[in-house]
């Protein structure tokens, strides 16, 4: 069975590539679990790090607003994770790539996926960033999709489009819509929520962190364990368990910038942490004051998608699964 995974050289495609590479069954066409025989990892760059030396595994540079590209990476695949994207705040300073990419590339998996005639299995990430404007307390699978961000905007497009293609049969897909995925390994990125994560990475290796919003800013957070558990729990299940949308919210813990603070210094131990530094930034924080501020997804609950307790847990699990790969990256990068 041949997988390919769109921004394969990013956080999630490699937490993804990962996983598979370490035996998590995927469903095949026959309706069974299959091994993965083939997985190609598809990013602007290629994708390098600990635990993607397998001769399974195929790393190929190209970009996804290329047409002729995508049609040839995705032949033969029988599932498409589609992870490629510029993220927020990226899409947010530069609107012609923001579209290019987020928009014209999904486009072009989807064009690809069809071109294929074999119904393959996709999944989108989508993003909370779909809301916007005038919002409950907590959003649901149900709450409209008003965006307020060109990200937010590509975002929902992308799950129109991919609702689309699943009716008509030219593939089957899930969308799913990720709240800030959090600790993040490796540098800060340009996603407005990047700082959730630079709260604990940085000081925990020993580097300041910059925050760019307030104390008391909320983030919806959950750790990318239970979000590449969800990844291939969705993948296996049928299309129809998303309902007539195709849409996975998934549901997040509720953090502010300061719980986040604080529950690194709790699990610091005897290392040598960096401080926070607080540095207000007016783009930043209007992008993420506009994101919902409470999840409360029934569907995910239903059909058996985990948060994670508490905010400990994630912490816990970064400092296990992550930090080792994290100090390498700090000292090479010092
Ligand atoms: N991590 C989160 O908190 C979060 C939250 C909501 C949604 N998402 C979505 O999940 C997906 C994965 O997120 P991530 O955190 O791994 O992001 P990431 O930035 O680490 O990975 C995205 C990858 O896409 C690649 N890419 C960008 N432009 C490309 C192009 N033209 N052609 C090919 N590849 C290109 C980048 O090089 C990058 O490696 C993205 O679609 C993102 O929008 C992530």
């Amino acid at each position: 069975m041949k997988v390919l995974i769109t921004g394969g050289a990013g956080f999630l495609g490699k937490k993804l590539a990962r996983r598979l590479l370490e035996g998590a069954e995927l469903i095949g066409p026959s309706g069974q679990p299959e091994p993965v025989s083939e997985l190609l990892l598809f990013d602007v760059v290629k994708a390098s790090g600990p635990g993607l030396d397998d001769p399974r595994v195929h790393k190929l540079a190209g970009d996804i607003a290329n047409f002729a590209t995508v049609q040839s990476i995705v032949q033969g695949a029988s599932t498409v994770f589609h992870f490629a994207a510029v993220v927020s705040a990226g899409a947010e300073a530069d609107f012609d790539l923001g579209y290019k990419v987020n928009l014209d590339g999904t486009r072009h998996v989807l064009e690809a996926c069809r071109a294929t005639g074999s119904n393959p299995r996709l999944i989108f990430t989508s993003s909370l960033a779909a809301y916007g404007g005038d919002l409950p307390p907590a959003v649901t699978d149900d709450t409209p999709l008003t965006p307020q961000t060109s990200y937010g905007a590509q975002k929902s497009i992308g799950e129109f489009l991919l609702r689309d293609y699943t009716r008509k049969g030219f593939l089957r897909g899930t969308a799913i819509r990720l709240p800030t995925i959090c600790v993040r390994t490796g540098m800060p990125n340009k996603a407005a929520s990047t700082w959730a994560s630079s709260m604990v990475r940085e000081p925990l290796t020993g580097v300041d962190a910059v925050c760019p919003v307030t104390p008391q800013t909320i983030m919806a957070v959950l750790s990318p364990r239970r979000t590449v558990d969800a990844f291939v729990r969705a993948h296996n299940l049928d299309t129809d368990a998303f309902g007539p949308g195709r849409t996975l919210l998934l549901n997040g813990i509720n953090v502010t910038a300061r719980q986040l603070e604080e529950t690194m210094h709790r699990h610091a131990g005897n290392r040598r942490i960096g401080k926070v530094v607080w540095q207000p930034d007016p783009m930043v924080q209007r992008i993420c004051d506009g994101w919902p501020q409470g999840i409360d997804s029934a569907r995910a609950r239903r059909l058996g998608f985990e948060t994670d307790r508490d905010l400990d847990e994630i912490v816990r699990y970064f400092i296990a699964d992550d930090l080792d790969e994290q100090m390498k990256l700090a000292s090479r990068a010092a």
